[in-house]
């Protein structure tokens, strides 16, 4: 496996939260349901930690040093940095976006990070443009739900897993949909039946996020 320089800061940068997006978290604990408010990571509610409980998903996943990891629909990149730092400097972390504009603005914060194992693709909406078998995580965070014909993308993504393979999803579900506009929900039930489709075995179900399902699917 190919050997990178060390990566100068993995730690994320804080970013300032809009003042609607701050209010509707501190808001959460009075209008949800005791489902998100018992998921909620009270200590750090106005960041991504808070409501999406983003140290446990890094956990969750087991990431081992060297692991290959595309984080497809990648938008700024939050989870390929977090990824970069997991899977170490003999690692790979492909970063794949579609909008030109997200990878021009990934590309130089990978840059000024220094995050050699990152590497920022510019995909077609239906080809993540990776290497062939090499990828042992296939991540998908917020995303998933914007990929059109998503189970024949999927079908043609099996080409670029390993064998061991691992295709992890986060999205929002109907129950935090006071929070999330109506267009940005699928139900896990639908992403289930869609990756089943598409040929992968579901084979484990988190039910730690306060908001989101998070499922993660092999191949077969
Ligand atoms: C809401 S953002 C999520 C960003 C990131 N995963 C996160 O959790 O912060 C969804 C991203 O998916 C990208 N996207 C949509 N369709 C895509 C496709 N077919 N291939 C790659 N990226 C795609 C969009 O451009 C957008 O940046």
């Amino acid at each position: 496996m190919t050997s990178h320089a060390p990566i100068r800061s993995q730690t994320p940068r804080r970013r300032r939260m809009p003042i609607r997006a701050a209010l509707g978290s501190a808001l959460v604990p009075l209008l949800a349901g005791c489902h998100v408010v018992s998921r909620l990571d009270y200590g750090h509610l106005l960041s991504r930690q808070g409501w999406q409980r983003t140290d446990r998903v890094i956990e969750t996943l087991a990431l081992a040093p060297g692991d290959h990891v595309a984080d497809l629909g990648a938008g700024d990149g939050y989870f390929s940095f977090r990824f970069a730092e997991a899977v170490g400097s003999g690692g790979r972390v492909y970063a794949v976006e579609v909008d030109p504009g997200k990878v021009a603005a990934l590309r130089r914060e990978v840059a000024e990070r220094g995050a050699s194992n990152i590497e920022v693709v510019l995909a077609d909406p239906d080809d993540p443009r990776l290497p062939d078998g090499s990828i042992d995580l296939a991540f998908f965070c917020n995303a998933y739900h914007h990929f059109e014909e998503r189970v024949s993308y999927l079908r043609s993504l099996r080409s670029d897993l390993s064998e061991h393979a691992r295709i992890a999803i986060i999205d929002s579900k109907p129950e935090g949909s006071v929070f999330i506009p109506k267009g940005h929900i699928l139900p896990e039930g639908q992403i289930r039946a869609e990756l089943s489709e598409a040929g992968y075995r579901h084979s484990a179900g988190y039910d730690f996020l306060p908001i989101q399902s998070f499922d993660v699917f092999t191949v077969q």
